[in-house]
């Protein structure tokens, strides 16, 4: 049995509307509005890092816990924009918290299921050794993605949202997560500049391609509004509860219009699904916890709520996870 502890989310200060992109790229409020939802995003500060947002996410779930840093047994970072290339992320959390000497690692390149999955890893590991595990999922993607993209630029924010899991129900049990991959669709969203095939040098600095994030949007959309869909239909049927049973449903928040046609898929009211795009934007893997975090602290989840939660990414990944409160 493993169980959440804590919840915890953090957003920069820096906020960027849609009226300061206009003022950017070739772009409107009105475009952004009615194509994805999203009017504001929070930016990093030009001296915050992927690890700035990470601890202050991590602390604040460890307080809700109830915890301290010598409490946790295990770290697991998600993040598709880590700190440096290498060492990972988790090695740097690791140390800015001053918890043990204890395993830590991140979860890369999943996208924005990373969160999701990482919470399937740590029930498998808490099953494994009962432990506590810190689970964070971070994005700077702004600092990442060009600024000259209308296309992509608009859609991102930057956030981090963490969770303390233990061996025991907790605020809310893990009754089962989901998860899967198609990874015949690679070309469709990657960034593919950085590693062994396309390695970093003079000439893509010159052409700015490290930072050109390929999307087709149209067919990530068909394909997030698909895959998360069946993740909440899937979860659901192997913990024996149907649509009508869920709470609260909190979807990966990449778009809009992308939660609506979930929505009406699983044919769930609209108050039954959390919603803060319009504030936050894509937040990549830090979306979902970040959600979820909110969701708790405007009081939209009660006791004896199921909640289910529900993440897509580059991959393509997915995943859902269904939780007792
Ligand atoms: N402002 C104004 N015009 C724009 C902008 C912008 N910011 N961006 C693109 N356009 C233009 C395009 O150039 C295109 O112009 P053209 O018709 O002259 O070629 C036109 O708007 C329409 O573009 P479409 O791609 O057809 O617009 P669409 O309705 O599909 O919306 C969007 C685009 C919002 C990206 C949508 O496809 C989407 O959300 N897809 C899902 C992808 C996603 O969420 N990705 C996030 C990362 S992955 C993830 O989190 C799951």
């Amino acid at each position: 049995m493993a169980g959440i502890l804590g919840f915890g989310g953090y957003a920069p200060a820096q906020v960027m509307t849609n009226d300061d992109w206009a003022q950017l790229v070739d772009t409107t409020d009105e475009w952004i509005t009615t194509r994805t939802g999203i009017k504001r995003r929070h930016i990093a500060a030009s001296d915050e890092t992927t690890l700035d947002l990470a601890a202050v996410a991590a602390e604040r779930a460890l307080e809700d816990a109830g915890l301290s840093p010598s409490d946790i047994d295990e770290i697991i970072v998600a993040t598709d924009t880590p700190e440096v290339y290498t060492p990972d992320t988790a090695s740097f959390l690791q140390d800015r918290l001053g918890t043990p000497e204890v395993p830590a690692y991140d979860l890369g390149g999943s996208g924005c299921a990373g969160f999701v999955q990482a919470i399937d890893v740590a029930r498998a590991r808490i099953h494994l050794h009962p432990k506590r595990v810190l689970v964070v999922g971070v994005e700077l993607i702004t600092r990442l993605v060009s600024w000259k993209d209308r296309a992509t630029a608009v859609l991102f924010g930057d956030a981090a949202g963490a969770v303390v899991m233990g061996p025991d129900d907790g605020k809310a049990k893990v009754l089962d997560v989901v998860s899967g991959t198609d990874g015949s669709k690679t070309e469709i969203l990657t960034l593919l500049v950085g590693g062994t095939r396309y390695p970093f040098g003079p000439t893509v600095a010159e052409t700015e391609e490290h930072q050109h994030l390929i999307m087709h949007g149209q067919e990530v959309f068909k394909e997030a509004v698909r895959r998360m869909t069946q993740a909440v239909r899937d979860v659901l049927e192997r913990v024996g509860r149907t649509a009508a049973d869920v709470a609260l449903v909190i979807p990966h928040q990449a778009n809009k219009r992308i939660i609506d046609a979930v929505r009406r898929r699983l044919e769930v009211d609209e108050d039954r699904v959390y919603v803060n795009i319009e504030e936050y934007g894509n937040t990549g893997s830090a979306s979902v916890p970040l959600a979820l975090w909110e969701a708790k602290e405007e009081g939209k989840i009660a006791e004896g709520d199921l909640v289910v939660l529900t993440a897509f990414g580059a991959g393509f990944h997915w995943a859902a996870a269904a939780l007792q409160f």
